[in-house]
């Protein structure tokens, strides 16, 4: 098994706190990436670290970029390039809120947070609109394989990329949906989670069945409910091999090959959009070889 950051692979924990950040102008991040590196341990914090960073490293990751413009006269797809992602994990949202203060002090000499989002488990895992998320994840090998990158020089084995989306639910437009008009919009059944064979080509299983692209697009899904005092949706989290995966998936969905939208923009629309790369463990921390540290 690869040395990936355990907790891409495990199961969405109960709770979550999102913390994305810019680098400040005119700072040096080496010695606090450095830290980073000693107190993140992939598990209960994954880490991912975003082109901007990159670049003010002078050094590339072969495949990380910015989120792309997606072309589509119909939706607005935001790109919000970020330096720093932390994803921190665990069953205790009190313990999340006092490790987050924590990271965040650690950091504060080279990173500024620009955005701090709340995020739970539902259910058995369900998205807000009460339909079961990850059913068509893979398992086992083939998520290694999914999420993986295989690229095996040392401190690029092991890693993954990530497509980060914050989603914001029109809730009471779903709700006020017919039941059926809900399951084709997903192309699931709420009730039992089956399939619906029949359903329309907008219903978003159709848009986006991994097996039906070429090559086929498997992407590990770590998506998490998110909600505020006024707002809520979905932390949309894809982790592949590469980026490939992922943007045919939402090229597809925003009807650019075919004009046909995913029926999910009805309701809901993503308000961010970034890209980032996780670095491998080492040890009990993470493994900066790659951006040479
Ligand atoms: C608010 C946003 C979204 C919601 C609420 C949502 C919800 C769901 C639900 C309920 C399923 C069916 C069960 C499952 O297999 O997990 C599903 C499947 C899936 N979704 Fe999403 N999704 C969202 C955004 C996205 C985005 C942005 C992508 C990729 C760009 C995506 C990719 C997939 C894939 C690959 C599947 C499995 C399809 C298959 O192979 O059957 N989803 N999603």
């Amino acid at each position: 098994m690869p040395a990936v950051q355990p907790g891409i692979l495990a199961p969405v924990p109960r709770a979550a706190r999102y913390l994305t950040f810019n680098l400040k102008e005119g700072t040096d991040p080496r010695d606090t990436l450095r830290a980073l590196a000693r107190a993140a341990d992939g598990k209960n914090c994954v880490v991912g670290l975003g082109e901007p960073l990159l670049r003010a490293l002078n050094r590339t990751i072969d495949g990380l970029r910015r989120f792309p413009v997606f072309a589509s006269a119909k939706i607005d797809i935001p790109s919000t390039p970020a330096a720093l992602w932390c994803w921190l994990r665990g069953e205790d949202r009190g313990e999340i809120v006092l490790r987050a203060r924590a990271m965040e002090a650690m950091l504060a000499s080279a990173f500024e947070p620009i955005s701090v989002i709340d995020a739970f488990r539902y259910g058995s895992g369900r998205d807000l609109t009460g339909y079961e998320d990850g059913t068509e994840n893979p398992r086992g090998k083939k998520a290694v394989q999914a999420a993986v990158s295989d690229d095996m020089k040392a401190g690029m084995a092991g890693s993954s990329f990530v497509a980060v989306q914050q989603w914001v639910h029109d809730l009471e437009k779903f709700s006020a949906m017919p039941a059926r008009q809900q399951d084709h919009t997903i192309g699931r059944r709420k009730r039992d989670n089956e399939e619906i064979g029949g359903a329309p080509e907008s219903a978003h299983v159709k848009r986006t069945a991994q097996e039906s692209f070429t090559p086929e697009a498997f992407v590990l899904r770590r998506s998490m409910p998110w909600a505020d005092a006024t707002r809520a949706g979905l932390i949309f989290t894809a982790f592949g091999r590469s980026l490939a995966a992922f943007e045919a998936l939402l090229k597809r969905m925003t009807g650019t090959e075919d004009g046909t939208v995913d029926a999910l923009f009805a309701f809901t629309r993503p308000v961010t959009g970034t890209y980032f790369w996780c670095p491998p463990v080492k040890g009990r921390g993470l493994d900066f070889r790659a951006i040479g540290l």
